[in-house]
């Protein structure tokens, strides 16, 4: 039988356990962490993520805050202005962590703002000095997403240790650095890691050779079933946008995987949603939560 791995009850688990620990640090006269987030414009996912992000907040008992900035075609943001409220952010000492929700408007140079942000205040875990911590294995923010997906296995017992993962897709915020915590020496590790990305030769033959399959890609339904072998662990990270008129939004999230006919095969799945984008947002309060902790 496959086992669904449910990211939205583990996560609101994890959330629980810190909402314990706020109380304990406030009992013993801290403040409560305070994370903020910057949003540009108004890309309903982005809307979408930092609503969730901000009441995440709420239910681990973390102050938060939401700086808005308006871009537009006819009026777009100077870098300046939004490189102006992170310095702001960074020399706020109320403010534990802040993230500035991806994408930004393409006239912005995305880098020069994750630069930008103190690394001891980068809970996304996207500036290039917690990336370096994290591949040589020093203690750091760790990306929210990867960070999500190890501690899944752990809670639901798989142990990537000595196991064949096969991640599809290279990019910075998933793809590079779960491959490199699940190939880092330790309990959470010691996985043998093959990345996948758009000029792999006949990747079928390389994902149904994993024990433990990750889809980060944004193509939906792109891992189909014969594409995985009987008994693996699969993770799908796809969270797509696909026009659905039956739905009030008038979309749905389509994960990476062709969950429908994949599942039956397999000994575990995550379901899009309630997967591995709960897990996310758990990591960015565990990592707020750690900021907070550095400070007192
Ligand atoms: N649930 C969550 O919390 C969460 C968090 C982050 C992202 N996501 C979702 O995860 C998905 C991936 O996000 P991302 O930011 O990592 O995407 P991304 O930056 O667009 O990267 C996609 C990766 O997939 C590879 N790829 C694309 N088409 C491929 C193909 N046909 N065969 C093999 N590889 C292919 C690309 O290869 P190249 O490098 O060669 O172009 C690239 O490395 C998206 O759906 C995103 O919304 C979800």
């Amino acid at each position: 039988m496959t086992t669904i791995i449910d990211g939205k009850a583990t996560s609101a688990a994890i959330k629980a356990e810190i909402a314990e620990k706020v109380a304990e640090m406030t009992a013993a006269g801290m403040r409560a962490p305070h994370l903020a987030a910057i949003l540009v414009g108004h890309d309903g996912g982005s809307e979408t993520y930092v609503a969730n992000k901000i009441k995440a907040c709420a239910e681990c008992g973390f102050k938060s805050s939401l700086i808005r900035l308006e871009s537009t075609p006819e009026a777009p943001l100077a870098q300046e202005t939004l490189l102006e409220e992170v310095r702001k952010l960074n020399n706020d000492p109320e403010v534990d962590g802040f993230i500035v929700q991806l994408p930004l408007p393409r006239h912005i140079d995305e880098q020069a703002v994750i630069e930008a942000i103190d690394p001891e205040k980068d809970v996304d875990g996207f500036h290039p000095v917690n990336v370096g911590k994290q591949s040589v294995g020093l203690p750091c923010f760790h990306s929210a997403t990867p960070a999500g997906i190890v501690e899944l296995l752990s809670r639901y017992g798989i142990s990537p240790a000595g196991k064949k993962v096969v991640i599809v897709g290279r990019s910075n915020i998933v793809g590079k650095p779960l491959a490199a915590m699940l190939m880092q020496k330790g309990t959470k590790g010691d996985a043998t890691v093959t990345v996948c990305h758009s000029a792999t030769p006949d990747l079928a033959s390389i994902t149904r050779s994993a024990d433990i399959l990750v889809a980060a890609l944004g193509r939906p339904g792109f891992i189909t079933e014969d594409m995985v072998a009987p008994g693996a662990v699969v993770i799908d990270v796809g969270t797509t946008r696909v026009p659905d008129a039956t739905r009030k939004s008038g979309f749905r999230l389509s994960g990476d995987v062709d969950y429908e006919n994949v599942a039956p095969k397999c000994s575990a799945i995550t379901p899009v949603p309630g997967g591995v984008g709960p897990m996310t947002i758990v990591s960015l309060m565990l990592n707020t939560l750690e900021a907070a902790r550095r400070k007192s």
